[in-house]
């Protein structure tokens, strides 16, 4: 199979992530709920992960590390552990349903937002209406890194910069990015990702790195394996958000996966899938049948995410065919309405092709030839 669909989950896991899960597996008493030598090796591999993702976005405390079950957890954990009746939230307008849906659920329980609009290659034009946005009770700035459709990035450093000046929380859903392009988590306050995608790690983790001052309130409480004689949360982290028993081997694997990237090199992976996208633009906009939504993707602008639409053809139409053919794309809205509602997609859907580090150009060119029979 020629597998396109790494932006849902990044397939195959290299091997070393496969094997760390296995030899988990196998060693895997409850990290932290016992003296015992199979407890404290189990916990020592959470430590590892958890020092190996401070390392990875530059976190100066090992213990602001959260791991969660997705970024969507993550996501959740911060609007609705910082949000409450009155509050005000920017978000932009191309958010997936992993934060508009806790916003809308908010917004029941008095909590208003604005969604700020994204001028595709025009920071100045996009910071400015993030800008206007801002209101007397906005508490949080939450924004996606980049879109998960159309791989549009934000200049999260000056939307930082923006938020600080107006006192207000900043957050963003890495959920596309990390792993590709370098991050510095001081810069923000809270940072969510999914560890399953450019992080190569399994699915089932996440991570919500708490970075400034303001630690969310608990989305869920339990047991912590640390001051259970108390009925009470601990304050402190990871603890605090951390309740129940943790994904062990999935957080040794994202560990693995953390230092596959690493030894790879963010740029280089960037860079090589930037290669292939590229030649699939310039491939795709030569037929007269595909429509492109953005302009070439700039690593600048961009990460390297492609979707475009056959016209006359349905998106998930087109994602059949090209399965019939061997090949795994996204189609259909990608659970981002917000995204397509902006290129005016909401009907068509479209089709997402989002390579990997493991992605070689044959089989892009083979993707190529399918389409060209197809349009
Ligand atoms: N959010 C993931 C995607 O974009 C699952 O496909």
């Amino acid at each position: 199979m020629i597998y396109l669909d790494n932006s849902a989950t990044t397939y195959p896991k290299p091997l070393k992530v496969r094997q760390t899960c296995a030899s988990a597996m196998q060693m895997s008493a409850n990290p932290g709920r016992g003296g015992h030598a199979l407890a404290m090796k189990a916990s020592e591999e959470i430590f590892r992960a958890r020092q190996t993702a401070a390392d990875f976005f530059h976190c100066g405390k090992v213990e602001n590390i959260v791991f969660t079950l997705n970024c969507t957890t993550a996501l959740n954990t911060v609007l609705k552990g910082i949000l409450h009746s009155g509050d005000h939230a920017v978000v932009s307008c191309m958010e997936h349903n992993a934060v508009m849906r806790p916003l809308e659920k908010l917004s029941q329980r008095g909590v208003s937002y604005t969604m700020a609009e994204v001028y595709p290659c025009d920071n100045d034009k996009t910071v400015d209406s993030f800008r206007k946005a801002i209101n007397a009770k906005t508490k949080l700035i939450l924004c996606t890194h980049a879109s998960n459709v159309w791989g549009i990035k934000l200049p999260i450093e000056r939307i930082a910069a923006l938020a600080h000046e107006y006192g207000v929380l900043f957050g963003v859903d890495a959920a596309q990015t990390a792993g590709l392009v370098p991050i510095d988590v001081s810069k923000m306050d809270f940072l969510c990702t999914a560890g399953h995608k450019g992080l190569y790690g399994p699915m089932g983790t996440g991570m919500l790195i708490v970075s400034g001052d303001t630690i969310p309130d608990t989305l869920t409480e339990g047991g912590t394996g640390s001051n259970s004689m108390s009925f009470e949360q601990p304050s402190e982290l990871p603890d605090r958000l951390e309740s129940g028993t943790p994904n062990f081997s999935g957080i040794a694997g994202l560990r693995a996966g953390m230092e596959f990237v690493t030894s790879r090199k963010p740029e280089n992976i960037a860079k090589h899938e930037f290669m292939l996208i590229k030649h699939l633009y310039k491939e795709l906009s030569k037929l007269r049948q595909v429509k492109l939504y953005t302009v070439e993707p700039e690593p600048e602008y961009f990460v390297p995410i492609l979707s475009f639409n056959v016209e006359g053809r349905d998106s998930e139409e087109v994602s059949a065919e090209l399965n019939k053919h061997g090949i795994a794309v996204r189609a259909g809205l990608h659970c981002s309405p917000a995204a397509h509602k902006m290129m005016n997609t909401l009907e068509t859907g479209a089709v997402r092709v989002s390579p990997s580090v493991f992605t070689r150009m044959n089989d892009m060119d083979y993707f190529l030839s399918v389409i060209r029979k197809l349009s």
